[in-house]
Formats: C-alpha cells, structure tokens, sequence
C-alpha cells in the first residue's frame, strides 16, 4: 500500500496548503483549513475509464482555420424554459451545475426533465433510494421509458453501470455524495468534490454526453465545495425562490454555449414544476375593486419583461420608531426612496411605518421598479386607489428626477400586450417605435407624477 498523504485545504476556498495555518491566505477566512488525507496511486491514473489509462496521446496544435467546427449538438430537454436558459438546450459533452437551497427543487426539476425527454437518461441519486425516487416520479408528469434510476456513490462504479447502460445524458443528484476509490477523504470535502468533478467532467468531453450535477450551497448561498468547481464546468445555473412561495426562478450564472441573461420561470405544484410561459398575467393579483398601495411596473428581469405589483402599506407609527420593511426589494432603497420623498416632495412619511411587498415572492434588483415604489407608498399615504390600467417603468434618483431606463420599447411592447392603457416613464427615455396604442406618459420630476396620479 502506497504512503498515505495529507494536505491541507481551505474548506472555504479550495486553496491547497502543505500545513496547518489559522488564517487563509487566499480568502482571508480563519480557521477553516482542514487536513485532508489523499492517496493518489500515480501508477494508475484516474480515469473515468480503467482501460482507456495506457492510451494517452497528446494534442496537436492547428491553425484556426484547419479546425473544422462540429456545431454543437445540443439535446433538447422537451423543457421550453430549460432550453432557454441553457441558450437552446443541452450541449453534447457538456457539464452543468444546478445550485439551490436544500428543498428549493433541485431534485424535482432533473427528475422531471430526465422523465420528459426522449433520451436515454441515466439519474444517479446518491441522496434518495430507489422507492423514494419512484414516489416521486409518480407525481410527475412525464414517462420516459428510457429514464434509468441507479443509487450509487462511487464513481467507479457509476463508470462500470454507465459502461453497461451506454446513457445519451447522465444526471448526477448531487455531487457532495460522491466518494472516488483513489482519495480517502469524506465525500463532500474539498478534494473528494474536486478529484470527482474532474472524473465526470473527463467522461463527458471523451464521450460527447452530457452530465448533469446537482450542488448543495453553503449558507452564504454560494455552491459549497471548491470555487474552482464553478471554473471546472461549462455552466453554472441556479435555482432560485421563496420557499413560501410557488415561484422558482432558474438563472444562468455562467454559460459557455449562451446568455447568461436569459431565465426560466416555474411553479411549484403538488404534480411538479410547471413551467410558466407567460410570467406576467400570474404576477399581478386578480383583483375587483380598486385597491389603494398598490402599483404595477414594467420590470426586466435578464431579458424578459414581467409587470409585477408593488404593494406598499403606509401607516401611523404605533411604537417611537417608525418601522420599515420590505420583502423582495432592497431595504436600503426603500429608505432612500422615502427621504426622497419626504426631502423633495415635501410628504411627512418620517412618522409613519411602510411596509412594502413584492407579489409573488420575487426578489426585484431592476431599478425600474423605482416608480412603482413611490407610487405605491403614495397611494398608500393618499388612501387613493392608483387606476388598473396604468404602469410605471423609470428609476428614481436622488433629487427626486424620474430617470430613465434600458431596453425601453421592450417594456412598452409587454404592457401594451397585457392591456395597460396608460404607462409612465422618464421624459429621457427615447422610444424608437413611435406608433404604440398604449398612452405614453412622461414625467420628469415626482410631483409630476402625482399630480397625474391624483
Ligand atoms: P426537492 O426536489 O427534493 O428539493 P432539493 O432537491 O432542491 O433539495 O424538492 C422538495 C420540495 O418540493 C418539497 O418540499 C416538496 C416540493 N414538491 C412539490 O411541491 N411538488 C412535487 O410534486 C414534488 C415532487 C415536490
Ligand atoms: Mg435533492
């Protein structure tokens, strides 16, 4: 038996030590080096295949223009949004990383797509048994007859099943639970994840198969393991949302075949996810009579438009301090927001505690939604209901100016599309398709607004 070795790893960062110290050099995180043993037989390489270890030929250099392109062959996964996201579906030999919060769907989402398509997919769960996967499955919508379940750990093994089954797309739930026969460290530490990774990544270049892998996330929300992972595969998605409430949100964080703008939208029901096309009809709340606090605005999220409802709740402070809270938007803009109003436009909001909302359990980062905001709060403060048919789309800035946004017609062409009648936007946006139906409305300052408002 050869030597047992040890190095040291960052079990925040991955950086590699030859010993123990308190401090991380690379991250700056105390004590978060752990020693790790690994024994890496050199004589017997690791590869994802045992006999393919003798026949190693090196690359050639080409000219650019010798290298003759075999377009990517992508697979669809009969999952419009997923194909989006993934900029037209899976790329042959391509490796993607799913992130998300434990029980946010991770599971559900691959489980569902590997039952969906037509391929032959092979779901290694090292997490679920076997029944358990099936309940599952039962719940689920689609009956791919070629969607094989193995539970398994050990990549040798996964590699001997994979060679049997010969799988168009290989799922991986989740990359922690994987142990490699040639590094003695627990599955889920640093170099287990790294030597791992780096196996299933070999397989799926050498075989031109996609492989799908499954990351927990650490409670910063980043993907637990090392960072270099990230660098590792071609891209890097994750699964995002309230888990209060039904919406999930899949983001590409990192694409080497696409967009990282694009995103998929879903919901959860108790027969899966269902994809959700039209985003913006289910974001605003079905309402009859005119409601005071609330405001719709035409936001983009990477590059699709959603009209989503503000709601704001403006009332007298009961204890000294008012109180200020919102869900889905930026606190701290929200405080910017109200001395804003309260500096340049002259309302007493400084008594008064404002809770604001975002429907639906999104989280909104566009500073488009700005306008809605104040409006919202203003119809709240008011007790006046703002018209159903009007939105709102510009950013707000510190002197109280309406400003403008980006990609403009695209929100104009959304509300149009949902039957706003009226949309309020900075008188500095330029629009170039002049002929809309909707009334465009341009404002400058906040005053402005209210005095259309009410
Ligand atoms: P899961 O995919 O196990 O999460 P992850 O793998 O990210 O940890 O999802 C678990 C949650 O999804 C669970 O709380 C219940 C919910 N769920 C539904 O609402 N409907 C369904 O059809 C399924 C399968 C799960
Ligand atoms: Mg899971």
């Amino acid at each position: 038996m050869a030597k047992v070795k040890t190095t040291f790893f960052c079990q925040n960062c991955g950086a590699q030590f030859p010993k123990w110290v308190g401090k991380c050099t690379s991250c700056n995180e105390w004590n978060t080096i752990v020693e790790e043993i690994i024994q890496k037989d050199s004589s017997n390489e690791i590869n994802w295949k045992q006999s393919n270890n003798s026949v190693k030929k090196a690359n050639k250099a080409l000219k650019i223009s010798d290298i003759s392109i075999t377009s990517e062959n992508r697979i669809g996964t009969n999952n419009e949004e997923l194909n989006r996201v993934l900029g037209g579906g899976l790329v042959n030999g391509s490796v993607v990383l799913l992130g998300g919060e434990p029980g946010i769907g991770k599971s559900t989402l691959l489980l569902q797509i590997a039952l969906l398509m037509s391929n032959k997919v092979l779901y290694v769960s090292g997490e679920e048994s076997q029944s358990q996967i099936k309940l599952r499955a039962e719940r689920l919508a689609g009956k791919n007859e070629n969607c094989l379940i193995l539970t398994e750990t050990k990549t040798q093994n996964i590699f001997k099943s994979i060679e049997e089954i010969t799988p168009e797309v290989v799922v991986i739930d989740s990359i922690q639970t994987l142990h490699t026969d040639y590094i003695e460290a627990s599955p889920g530490s640093i170099s287990q994840i790294r030597e791992t990774a780096s196996e299933l990544i070999k397989f799926a270049k050498e075989t031109s198969t996609p492989v799908i892998l499954i990351g927990h996330i650490t409670k910063e929300g980043a993907i637990a393991g090392p960072k270099i992972l990230e660098h590792m595969v071609d891209v890097v998605l994750q699964f995002e949302g309230d888990r209060n409430h039904t919406y999930r949100i899949l983001r590409a964080q990192k694409n080497r075949f696409g967009s990282t703008a694009e995103l998929g939208i879903y919901e959860m029901l108790n027969t899966g996810l269902r994809e959700v096309s039209n985003p913006s009809e289910i974001l605003i709340s079905e309402k009859d009579d005119d409601l005071t606090g609330t405001a719709i605005s035409a936001t983009l999220e990477g590059m699709r438009p959603l009209m989503i409802e503000v709601q704001a709740l403006v009332s007298t402070a009961v204890y000294g301090t008012p109180q200020r809270s919102a869900t889905g938007y930026n606190i701290k803009r929200l405080n910017m927001l109200l001395a804003v109003l309260e500096k340049r436009a002259g309302f007493r909001l400084g008594a008064k505690d404002v809770f604001l909302n975002i429907a639906g359990g999104l989280k909104v980062e566009d500073p488009a939604i700005d306008l809605a905001v104040v409006c919202a709060i203003l119809s709240s403060n008011e007790d006046t209901s703002i018209d159903q048919n009007v939105c709102f789309t510009a950013e707000v800035g510190l002197s109280g100016e309406i400003r403008a946004v980006n990609k403009i017609d695209q929100r104009i062409i959304e509300a149009e599309k949902l039957g706003f009648k009226k949309i309020i936007l900075s008188k500095f946006n330029k629009i170039s398709k002049k002929e809309y139906q909707i009334e465009i409305i341009k404002v400058s300052k906040i005053e402005e607004v209210y005095r259309v408002l009410f």
